[in-house]
């Protein structure tokens, strides 16, 4: 790997040879634009206007050595240590999940089913950076927004999130899997959560960038019981979940109807509904209690 001098169009066009067999072309534009924005603060007008420019031998080698990680497939996130989540900047490490769109169409239509509500508490669990209490917190300051996870390191980068964007949440280490550990939560009226949803069977067919750099706690169920957490949480729903309260999960399509299925039967909810994400594909599992 080598770049052809210290010019910014040379920069650019070694982030376009490099990541070809990588990335695709959209792709390539959108990674450069945010390295430079990170290193070098460039915007794109930047990018065209100071090509000719050299830039310094510290922004040389920062650039440089994101390129030659990009290549080894670790994602551009865990890379900049940030992304941008429903408009607002998380930090991200190794410990958490890298915050998906999908996950910000959940914020969204939970914002949107509760327009007129001002005062409800909520509780998200498995919160890694803390994306979704953070951004409805933010939504509605008026919220007591709490959300728990069994990692520690995740909840740290979720605390600084909350601070990051100068909200307050409640964050509890607890496991969703040990009643002894949630039965003190309290009661919430509206409960949401996005598991770790990935049979260990499909690892094989997952693309590096997630399996050998995103935590395995965040993504991975046994093959045996795909269904756990919701399982498990739908049952926390039984004690925790006020009347009229509602349920929101993000889901794999595959297992959408099982869970529909499970939440049925529990016989506690009046309403439930699956739901699309914007590629048409079913994501969302909405019930009523
Ligand atoms: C798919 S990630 C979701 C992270 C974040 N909510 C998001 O949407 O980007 C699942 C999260 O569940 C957490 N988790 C795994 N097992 C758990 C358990 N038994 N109890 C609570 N949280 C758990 C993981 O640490 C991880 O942060």
């Amino acid at each position: 790997m080598r770049v052809a001098s210290n010019k910014v169009q040379d920069l650019i066009s070694f982030y376009q040879n490099e990541l070809k067999e990588v990335y695709a072309p959209g792709e390539i534009n959108f990674i450069v634009q945010q390295s430079f924005k990170h290193f070098v603060n460039f915007n794109s007008t930047d990018l065209i206007i100071k090509k000719n420019d050299n830039l310094n031998q510290s922004d040389l080698l920062h650039l440089y050595d994101c390129c030659k990680a990009l290549k080894e497939h670790k994602p551009l996130q865990y890379i900049l240590g940030e992304t941008v989540f429903y408009g607002l900047t998380f930090k991200v490490d190794a410990s958490v999940l890298i915050p998906r769109p999908e996950t910000e169409e959940l914020v969204e239509l939970i914002l949107k089913d509760t327009q007129r509500v001002d005062r409800l508490s909520i509780l998200d669990i498995g919160t890694g950076s803390g994306c979704i209490p953070v951004s409805l917190k933010k939504n509605k300051p008026e919220w007591e927004v709490s959300a728990i996870d069994i990692s520690k390191n995740a909840l740290d980068v979720a605390k600084q999130n909350a601070e990051l964007n100068n909200c307050s949440v409640n964050f509890f280490l607890k496991s969703i899997l040990s009643e002894r550990e949630y039965a003190e939560l309290g009661n919430f009226d509206i409960i949401v959560s996005n598991p770790p949803y990935i049979a260990r069977q499909e690892e094989a067919q997952m693309h590096e960038r997630v399996k050998n750099y995103e935590p395995h706690i965040a993504l991975f169920v046994e093959d045996s019981d795909a269904l756990l957490f919701y399982r498990n949480i739908i049952d926390f729903c039984k004690t925790h979940l006020n009347i009229n309260g509602q349920l929101y999960f993000e889901l794999n399509p595959i297992y959408a109807n099982a869970i529909k299925t499970l939440a049925e039967g529990s016989e506690q909810f009046k309403e439930v509904s699956l739901l699309k994400d914007l590629s048409g594909n079913i994501r969302f599992l909405k019930a009523i209690k």
